[in-house]
């Protein structure tokens, strides 16, 4: 991929500047090449308010794409967060976006050092504009941990994932707290599983 945004994302990432990424690109025509959505510094703040909070201390983030938002939100919270991906032929060819972090690949079917990691009860589970509802599924059912974000749009957006940042998740989560990114229409949403929201909430 030779472009002028995914070269400049490129250069702004090796000097570890974060905040230009999103400030210059978010609201670029071209930015869904590398990530759909770049959160504004309050929406960082959100997110690692909420990880401490829920006493989380790390992310996977599930299908992250080119990682782009999984390094931003290690980098700008302190908080790591890993990312998978399907496919692993595709992202390591040459024809592939480049990639930010160390992608950990799965077949549809979970394998073992996935479902240990699925396993750690201080992890939350990220899905950022996914569309894949089985497998949406599937994470869900061995995820031990008791957190799980959804970043995606909002009705009006115009955009469909599955699943959506509300009404798509089943009666074990309770919704935490939710913020839009900036006047996105797209939204950040933090579920818990149930009885274990803090009373000082
Ligand atoms: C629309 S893209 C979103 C990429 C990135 N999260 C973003 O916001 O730019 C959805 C991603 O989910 C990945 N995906 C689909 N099924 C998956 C699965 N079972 N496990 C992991 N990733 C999956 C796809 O390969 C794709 O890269």
């Amino acid at each position: 991929m030779d472009d002028n945004i995914t070269n400049d994302i490129i250069n702004l990432y090796k000097e570890k500047n974060w905040r230009n990424i999103v400030e210059k690109y978010h609201d670029h025509p071209e930015r869904n090449k590398l990530l759909w959505v770049y959160p504004g510094e309050e929406n960082f703040e959100f997110i690692a308010n909420c990880l401490k909070e829920l006493k989380c201390d790390r992310v996977l983030s599930v299908g992250c794409g080119s990682g782009l938002l999984e390094w931003m939100v290690t980098e700008a919270t302190g908080f790591p967060v890993s990312g998978i991906e399907v496919d692993g032929a595709w992202w390591n060819c040459k024809y592939a976006p480049p990639t930010f972090i160390p992608l950990l690949f799965t077949t549809s079917k979970l394998e073992k050092d996935i479902l240990n990691i699925l396993g750690q009860h201080s992890l939350a589970l990220l899905f950022c504009y996914f569309n894949n509802r089985p497998a949406f599924e599937e994470y869900i059912k061995h995820f031990k941990g008791n957190v799980l974000i959804i970043i995606g749009p909002g009705d009006g957006r115009g955009v469909h994932t599955d699943p959506k940042p509300f009404g798509d998740v089943n009666n074990n989560w309770d919704l935490f707290k939710w913020q839009e990114v900036r006047n996105s229409k797209d939204f950040i949403a933090f579920y818990c599983k149930k009885n274990i929201i803090p009373i000082n909430k």
